[in-house]
């Protein structure tokens, strides 16, 4: 089907003539006698459109493609139709249609909107290839706007890509410096301890520098605590290893908790005596949670040994359950030590970072925080600290699991 016309002339058998010639060219005319009924027919179909509630598509165009409009009509002219039909379709091509003494309206009609004019009366050979013509200039300004419009798209697009990608740097930037900072406090970690053995070991080999007996045992047990110490590092370091790679296997199990915790208790109980601490336990009988047993102990001695480390003389350290949100259950560690402000809060979790302990008389490495969040987020779980200066800490974490009721006092 040829390209829809909207014809429109107050000499009705002009425009019944005009309508069948260019029917006989091919083209799918409609004819009107006056500028309303013309635009009648345009209003139909922006209703129609409007009703369709679809996007305009700028390559379809209007209904029609082309008006084709006497100049001089009664009511709405041929001006006033140019205007108004291109507020309804905007990729309306228009032609107005004039006799000789009106150019000068004519070109206040191209002024507005129309695309060319028809000197009247006319021969057909004259006017198809300005038709031609009109209908090539819309095709070609369809498909420019819709080529702004791609090019527009991409633009914005291309900002985004560009933003994401300044992130992604960023990010990536960040991770870089984290990991240069993780090395190099590594190596200083493993480095120290390293260095006591070698130095105690060339003291206890030396034929030069004598020591007695009693300096002998000390040596020696200075030997074995660097050991101990430079063997938890590196049993940290690995499973760190594992978990950002990805290789970290768990079994995860539905368990009563009140035995592992009994189990934890007994491990950390010789430490707790060295400092006069009063460790207690209350746990829920029933209370079970799903979690690698291993893995489960890990994370409670960490927390009840930090309990222990950094907490007063004779203080005291209480672990208890209760019902966190969802499917979840929360144990607490609480102690008694001098707890921490906002700033050091901010600080846990961070590799090596042991907040001025370093000097202080507790052994650390300052791994065991971000161990333990990593292993109980890989447990579906969730940690958190509260604290407040002067009275103390509570460490949580939250597992999949249930309180049950009955709570039992270990202590
Ligand atoms: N219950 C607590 N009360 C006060 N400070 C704590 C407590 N638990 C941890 N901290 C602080 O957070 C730091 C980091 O703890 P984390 O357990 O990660 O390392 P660490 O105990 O120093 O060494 P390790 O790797 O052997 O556990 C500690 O050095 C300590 O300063
Ligand atoms: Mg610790």
């Amino acid at each position: 089907m040829g390209s829809r016309i909207l014809i429109v002339d107050d000499e009705v058998a002009h425009m019944r003539a005009l309508c069948d010639t260019l029917g006989a060219h091919g083209y799918d005319t409609v004819g009107c006698a006056s500028g309303a009924e013309a635009m009648q027919a345009l209003q139909a179909w922006q209703a129609l459109q409007a009703m369709q509630a679809r996007e305009p598509d700028p390559s379809q165009g209007g209904r029609f493609q082309l008006l084709l409009a006497d100049l001089m009509m009664p009511g709405l002219d041929g001006i006033g139709l140019v205007q108004a039909a291109r507020a309804i379709d905007a990729d309306l091509a228009c032609i107005i249609m004039t006799g000789e003494g009106t150019i000068s309206s004519a070109v206040q009609a191209m002024q507005v909107g129309a695309l060319d004019y028809i000197l009247k009366p006319f021969k057909i050979s004259a006017i198809l290839p300005i038709l031609v013509r009109a209908l090539e200039t819309r095709n070609l300004r369809i498909q420019n706007e819709l080529l702004e419009r791609r090019l527009r798209e991409h633009a914005v697009q291309l900002v985004r890509m560009n933003e994401e990608l300044r992130v992604a740097r960023m990010q990536a930037d960040r991770a870089n410096q984290a990991k240069s900072a993780f090395l190099s406090n590594m190596s200083h970690e493993l480095r120290t301890p390293l260095n006591a053995i070698l130095g105690f070991a060339q003291i206890l080999t030396s034929e030069k520098l004598v020591s007695t007996p009693a300096q002998k045992k000390q040596f020696a047990n200075n030997i074995l605590l660097g050991a101990r110490h430079l063997l938890k590092l590196t049993n940290d370091l690995l499973d760190l290893a594992k978990i950002e790679s990805g290789a970290l296997s768990l079994d995860l199990e539905r368990m009563a908790l009140a035995p592992v915790l009994q189990e934890c208790r007994t491990l950390v109980d010789p430490q707790a005596r060295l400092r006069g601490i009063d460790l207690r336990v209350a746990v829920p009988e029933l209370a079970w949670v799903t979690a690698d047993r291993m893995r489960l102990k890990q994370v409670l001695i960490n927390l009840m040994s930090n309990a222990i480390k950094y907490n007063r003389e004779f203080g005291c350290v209480t672990v208890h359950c209760g019902a966190a949100s969802g499917e979840q259950l929360r144990i607490s560690v609480q102690d008694t030590g001098p707890g921490l402000n906002d700033e050091q809060v901010a600080s846990l979790f961070q590799p090596f970072n042991r907040l001025g302990q370093e000097g202080g008389t507790q052994e650390g490495s300052g791994l065991g925080l971000v161990l333990t969040r990593h292993l109980v987020e890989k447990m579906a779980g969730e940690m958190g600290v509260v604290s407040t200066v002067g009275m103390g800490s509570t460490f949580w974490i939250a597992l999949p699991g249930c309180a049950g009721i009955d709570v039992v006092c270990t202590a």
